[in-house]
C-alpha cells in the first residue's frame, strides 16, 4: 500500500474525545521504548510524525495520525514504566484501557515486542488480558537490526513456544526495523488486507 498522506489529528487522554466517524484504526501499544512511535514514523515515511525519545516514557497520550485521508494510525503511551511513580502508571493503564475496551473503530492492536528480550510476564499477561476481552491483535518483533539473523529465528522460535503454553493459535506475527526500513511493506500490506476485507 501506498502512503499518500500522514497528517497528525489529535492528542488526548480520554477515548471520548478521539476522532469521531468510522475510519478504520490501527493502535501501537508495547512496553515503553520498545519503538512504537519510530514504527509510526518508519511505516508513514515522516521522520517527526510520532515524538521519539531514548528515554522510557515519551509517549503520554493517545495520539491519532490519519493515513491517506480514510484510516488511522494510533501512537499510544507504553506500559511498564516504572519512574513515573504509582499514580501516574496507573492513569496511563487506565488511558490505555479505556481506549483498547470502548474505542469501536479499533480495528487491530499490533502489540510490540522488543526482539531481542526473552518473553517477559508483563507482555504476556497483556496479551491474556486482550484475548479475555475479545481484542484483535497481532505482535511485532521491533529492532531487528540490533540481532543476527540467527538469534532473530532462536528467539522468535522461543516466544512462540512460549505463547502456545497459553494460547492454543499464534497470533499473526510481523518484524520491524525502524532503523532499517525492514518490515514496512509487510506491515502496510497486512493492513491494506484488513481494510479491503
Ligand atoms: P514510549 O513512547 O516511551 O513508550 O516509547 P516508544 O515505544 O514510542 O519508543 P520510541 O519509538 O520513542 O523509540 C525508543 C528508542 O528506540 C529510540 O531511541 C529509537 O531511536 C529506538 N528505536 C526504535 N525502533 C528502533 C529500531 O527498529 N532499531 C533501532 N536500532 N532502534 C530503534
Ligand atoms: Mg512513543
Amino acid at each position: 500500500m501506498e502512503i499518500k498522506s500522514a497528517e497528525f489529528v489529535i492528542s488526548n487522554t480520554d477515548v471520548k474525545k478521539c476522532p469521531a466517524g468510522n475510519f478504520p484504526e490501527y493502535a501501537f501499544i508495547g512496553r515503553s521504548n520498545v519503538g512504537k512511535s519510530s514504527l509510526i514514523n518508519m511505516l508513514t515515511g515522516k521522520k517527526g510524525l510520532a515524538m521519539t525519545s531514548q528515554k522510557p516514557g515519551k509517549t503520554l497520550l493517545i495520539n491519532h495520525f490519519i493515513i491517506n485521508n480514510n484510516w488511522f494510525l494510533v501512537d499510544l503511551p507504553g506500559y511498564g514504566f516504572a519512574q513515573r511513580g504509582k499514580e501516574g502508571r496507573q492513569n496511563i493503564q487506565r488511558i490505555i484501557e479505556d481506549y483498547i475496551l470502548e474505542r469501536e473503530q479499533l480495528t487491530n492492536l499490533f502489540v510490540l515486542i522488543d526482539c531481542r528480550h526473552e518473553a517477559q510476564k508483563i507482555d504476556l499477561e497483556f496479551m491474556e488480558w486482550l484475548g479475555e476481552n475479545g481484542v484483535p491483535f497481532s505482535i511485532i518483533f521491533t529492532k531487528i537490526d540490533k540481532i543476527s539473523k540467527g538469534r532473530l529465528q532462536e528467539n522468535l522460535k522461543a516466544y512462540q513456544e512460549k505463547l502456545l503454553e497459553s494460547w492454543e493459535e499464534l497470533p499473526p506475527i510481523l518484524l520491524s526495523s525502524s532503523e532499517k526500513k525492514d518490515g514496512r511493506e509487510e506491515i502496510l500490506d497486512y493492513i491494506d488486507t484488513i481494510n479491503k476485507s
